[in-house]
C-alpha cells in the first residue's frame, strides 16, 4: 500500500490510501448535522460535575494543563514537590505524567494510590486531606497534563519532500494538491486522472502530471454545506471504462421541510422541537433536517452529466 498525502491550505495533511478499492466501499456519511456529540473529556469523575471551580493555580511555564481543573494548585502546591511537574522523574517520587504506572494505570487505581498513599515510601495518604471529588479531579489533571507534555510532532509548514519516519515505516511526503478547501474524498479514473471532492460542493482534477484544472467540474448538485454536511465521497465504477459512471454522495435538506413560523413575540418562547438543540445550550435551530444522497453521472467535457 502506497500513501499520498497532500496539503489542505498550508497546514493539515490529508494522508489518503490508494490502494484498490472494493466498489461497495460507498461509504454513508454522517448526516444529521444535529447528531454529534461533544468529545468525552477525562475520566467520569463519578458524580462531580466537570465543572472549574475555585482559581486555578499557575500551570508549568508555557503549558496551560488541564485548564479550571482547581486541582492544579493542589498539584503544584502538594504533590510537584516529590513528583515533578515534567515527564521526568521526581524528587522524591516518580513522575506522575510519562505515563508509566507502578501501582495500575487505571482511574481507580490512581483514585487509590492517592488516597491510601505509599506511607512506607514516603508518600502520605491523602483520603483525609481531599475528597473524593477532588481525587478524581486530580486524576483527570494528570492525565490532561500527561498528554499536554507529550512531545508534539514539529510543525513543518510546507511538507513537501518531508521525509517522515513512522513505527513500521518511513515514507517521503510529496504535496499531489494545493489550497483545496476540506477535501473530503478522492478516487482515480483508469486513464490517471485523479478526482478530488471538497465539502463546499466542487469536484477538482488532477491531472497525470499533478496539475490541477483551474476549474471544478461544472454540473454538480447544490449541497447543504453545514458542520460536517456537504459533498462527500466520490467512487469510480468498476467498470468506468464501459460505462462510464461516476458516483457521489453528499447532504441535502431534506425534501418538504418547511421551516416552523417565525414565534409570536407575544407568546411564551416555545418548548425546542426534540433533537433540535433542546438541553444542549444551542437553542432551537431552523436548519432542516438533511440526508446523505448518493447520485451517479458521467463525466463530460469537465461537466457531471446525465444524473
Ligand atoms: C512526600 C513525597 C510525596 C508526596 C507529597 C506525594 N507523593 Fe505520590 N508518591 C510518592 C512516592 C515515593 C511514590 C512511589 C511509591 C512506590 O515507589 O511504590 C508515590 C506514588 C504515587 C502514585 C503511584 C504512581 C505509580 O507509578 O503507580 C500516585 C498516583 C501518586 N503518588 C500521586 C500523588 C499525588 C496526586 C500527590 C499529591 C496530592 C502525591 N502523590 C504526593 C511520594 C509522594
Amino acid at each position: 500500500m502506497k500513501s499520498i498525502p497532500f496539503t489542505v491550505g498550508a497546514a493539515a495533511l490529508l494522508a489518503a490510501s490508494i490502494a484498490a478499492q472494493p466498489f461497495d466501499a460507498l461509504r454513508a456519511a454522517p448526516s444529521n448535522v444535529e447528531g454529534q456529540q461533544p468529545p468525552a473529556g477525562g475520566p467520569p469523575p463519578q458524580g462531580a460535575p466537570a465543572q472549574a471551580a475555585g482559581t486555578p493555580g499557575a500551570p508549568p511555564p508555557g503549558r496551560g494543563g488541564g485548564r479550571g481543573n482547581p486541582m492544579v494548585a493542589k498539584f503544584n502546591d502538594t504533590c510537584a514537590t516529590c513528583h515533578g511537574t515534567s515527564r521526568d522523574k521526581g524528587p522524591v517520587g516518580p513522575s506522575l505524567f510519562d505515563d508509566e504506572w507502578t501501582h495500575g494505570n487505571d482511574d481507580d487505581s490512581i483514585v487509590k494510590s492517592i488516597r491510601e498513599g505509599f506511607p512506607e515510601k514516603g508518600m502520605p495518604p491523602f483520603k483525609d486531606s481531599m475528597t473524593e471529588q477532588e481525587t478524581w479531579q486530580m486524576v483527570a489533571y494528570l492525565r490532561t497534563q500527561a498528554a499536554n507534555l507529550k512531545e508534539k510532532p514539529v510543525y513543518v509548514p510546507d511538507p513537501d519532500g518531508q521525509i517522515v519516519k513512522s513505527e513500521k515505516q518511513t515514507f517521503k511526503m510529496q504535496i499531489v494538491a494545493r489550497n483545496l478547501e476540506t477535501p473530503w474524498a478522492l478516487a482515480f479514473l483508469p486513464d490517471g486522472r485523479l478526482l478530488i471532492t471538497e465539502r463546499p460542493g466542487r469536484i477538482r482534477i488532477v491531472d497525470k502530471n499533478g496539475a490541477m484544472a483551474p476549474d471544478p467540474v461544472k454540473g454538480l448538485p447544490k449541497v447543504w454545506e453545514k458542520q460536517d454536511g456537504g459533498l462527500f465521497d466520490v467512487e469510480v465504477h468498476p467498470d468506468y471504462a464501459k460505462n462510464g459512471w461516476i458516483y457521489i454522495s453528499y447532504s441535502e435538506p431534506l425534501a418538504g421541510w418547511t421551516p416552523p413560523p417565525p414565534p409570536d413575540p407575544s407568546a411564551a418562547p416555545p418548548a425546542p422541537a426534540p433533537g433540535q438543540g433542546g438541553g444542549r445550550g444551542r437553542g432551537p435551530s431552523n436548519d432542516p433536517p438533511s440526508m446523505t444522497v448518493i447520485v451517479r453521472g458521467h463525466l463530460k467535457n469537465n461537466k457531471f452529466v446525465d444524473q
